[in-house]
């Protein structure tokens, strides 16, 4: 198990933001995760990424860092982010280079040494993303999908175990995004754990095996994807009125 989390609550400014949630994930396995607005998604994810902690009575248990009885600063090294909370916070000044080899450190900006092993291993996977040319430029100068694919590299550089995308899909054209689901079944090949944080229900990726549903901060449902996203269950869980069909082994979720 890679993921355990029992009676997990969290709580901010006296509002209960994550309420009782249970969820365990096994090593090989693809969740989406699916929740409206301020249901609890990143925070549930923040706390996954070993930035916050349960409140006392919850017991959390990552890639076997156990919140509580050992320093998990260490975990966020073993977790790939991609979200547009973390590209908002890059240094605007910092060049694609600097920012996937800040990686190799989970920080914001460059302050660690790096060795000329670090800088070519940066340098392969601007390769592999097609963003080698970008390589000297200010991250300011970029583009959305541009920025994306460094934040991407950022992410990628630590060999990751587990690689969160949270909304990460969000301002790129719809040639960026097939990359990006490419790249993401690429991924998962390789052994990696995805989770995907979506409102864009045509992105239910052929190899999602699981589904998570966050509703106000509970868990609505989880468990295999075929049981969870199907209609009975999403009325339920919008609390409202939606169509689900399949098509190419792909699941879209519409409003009615
Ligand atoms: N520092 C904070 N103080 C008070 N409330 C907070 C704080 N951080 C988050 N919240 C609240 O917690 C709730 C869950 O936020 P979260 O960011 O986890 O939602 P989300 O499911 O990721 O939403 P979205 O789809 O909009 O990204 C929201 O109502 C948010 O306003
Ligand atoms: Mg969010």
């Amino acid at each position: 198990m890679i993921i355990d989390l029992q009676n997990v609550s969290y709580r901010k400014n006296g509002k209960l933001i994550l309420d009782s949630v249970n969820w365990q994930v096994e090593a090989g396995e693809h969740w989406i995760i699916l929740g409206l607005n301020g249901s609890g998604k990143t925070t549930l994810l923040n706390m996954i990424n070993g930035y916050i902690f349960p409140l006392y009575g919850g017991y959390a248990n990552v890639l076997g860092y156990q919140f509580g009885n050992c320093p998990i600063a260490d975990l966020r090294k073993h977790i790939g982010w991609i979200s547009n909370a973390l590209t908002e916070n890059i240094p605007v000044n910092d060049t694609p280079l600097e920012i996937i080899l800040s990686g190799k450190f989970a920080s914001l900006g460059l302050w660690e040494k790096v060795g000329d092993e670090d800088i070519a291993k940066a340098e392969a996977i601007m390769e592999k993303l097609g963003i080698m040319k970008l390589r000297d430029r200010t991250f300011s100068s970029l583009s959305q999908g541009e920025k994306q694919k460094v934040v991407i590299g950022r992410a990628l550089i630590s060999d990751p175990e587990i690689i969160i995308f949270d909304e990460a899909c969000n301002g790129l054209d719809i040639f960026a995004k097939k990359d990006l689901y490419q790249l993401i079944e690429k991924l998962a090949e390789d052994k990696k754990s995805i989770f995907f944080v979506t409102h864009n229900t045509d992105e239910i990726l052929p190899m999602f095996n699981k589904a998570l549903l966050i509703k106000e901060g509970k868990i609505h449902s989880k468990g295999d994807l075929k049981d969870v996203i199907q209609l009975e269950n999403l009325q339920d869980f919008y609390g409202s009125e939606v169509d689900v069909f399949e098509r190419n082994d792909r699941f879209f979720i519409h409003a009615k």
